[in-house]
């Protein structure tokens, strides 16, 4: 027998796997194939996940059972990655002292950001004030994204204790990253996370990115109790809970960005 394949040795193979096939590989092979789709036509249940997950900021009190956590982590689990190096390891918390401990430390954390760059806490024409204001705009110069509106808004209120930052969701996954992943390991994370909430989403589950929950890395000694260790380090959260209400009903703002599309040597722009 010669050591190249032959034509009808694949098509046996073929007929081995295809045998070997279960049911449930047959269905998810039959899902997969691809489907005549009409413009305009319905969206299919993926898609309408997509489309009708929104980050949710209010939770029931009920904890999620641990089997529906473990059925969102496979969605993670087969998240793409370059070069498949899955540089990614998850802490699920959902011990309530616990995340007590997370926000209070992260809401400690705002308020010494606020006091240190808010200076509309202090009276006008006051040396502190002065002071503050100099000191936030060289922090602004230095690092223009980190004082953008959003964030330092909601940091303010963070501080204020009138925005909880894990939401006082029942559950939440940490999202570890192994930094020794192949080319840009965030983005392989940003992969985990959006497959994490999409199957949150598509099991009734509702959702939110915590990128506040970095400020627990400057916390070594809680960082160690919850098991972040190198080469890992924490990247992002995502709280995970119950929804109250129907925020698959919130509209929220997105813009049409342009998309270059070129074809048959033409270019043009479309939105
Ligand atoms: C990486 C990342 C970090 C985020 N961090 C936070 C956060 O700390 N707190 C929060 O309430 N929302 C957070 N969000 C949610 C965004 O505010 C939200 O996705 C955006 O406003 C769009 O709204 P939508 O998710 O409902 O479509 C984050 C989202 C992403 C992708």
């Amino acid at each position: 027998m010669s050591d190249t394949l032959e034509l009808d040795d694949l098509e046996e193979l073929e007929c081995e796997l295809e045998a070997a096939e279960t049911a449930h590989d047959r269905t998810l092979r039959r899902r997969a194939a691809a489907l005549e789709i009409e413009p305009g036509a319905d969206w299919n249940d993926v898609e309408h996940a997509m489309l009708t997950r929104r980050s949710i900021r209010k939770f029931k009190g009920r904890q999620v059972p641990a089997h529906m956590i473990r059925r969102i982590l496979e969605m993670g689990r087969f998240a793409p990655s370059q070069g498949n190096c899955q540089p990614w390891s998850f802490i699920v918390v959902r011990d309530k002292a616990m995340i007590a401990q997370m926000e209070a430390y992260c809401v400690a954390v705002c308020q010494g950001m606020t006091a240190s760059v808010d200076y509309t806490n202090y009276p006008e024409g006051s040396e502190q004030r002065a002071a503050i204001l100099a000191n936030t705009q060289a922090l602004n110069r230095a690092s223009p994204n980190s004082f953008h509106p959003v964030p330092m808004t909601a940091i303010k209120s963070i501080a204020n204790g009138r925005f909880a930052v894990f939401h006082r969701a029942p559950t939440v996954i940490l999202i570890l990253m192994d930094k020794r992943g192949v080319g840009v390991p965030a983005i392989d994370v940003g992969c985990v996370g959006s497959n994490i909430v999409l199957g949150a989403q598509s099991i009734g589950l509702g959702t939110c990115w915590i990128g506040f929950s970095k400020l627990l890395s400057s916390n070594t000694e809680l960082c160690e109790k919850l098991g972040i260790e190198e080469p890992f380090e924490l990247a992002e959260a995502i709280s995970v809970g119950y929804p109250i209400g129907n925020p698959t009903q919130q509209t929220i703002s997105r813009q049409t960005h342009q998309i270059t599309w070129w074809e048959n040597g033409e270019k043009q722009i479309l939105y």
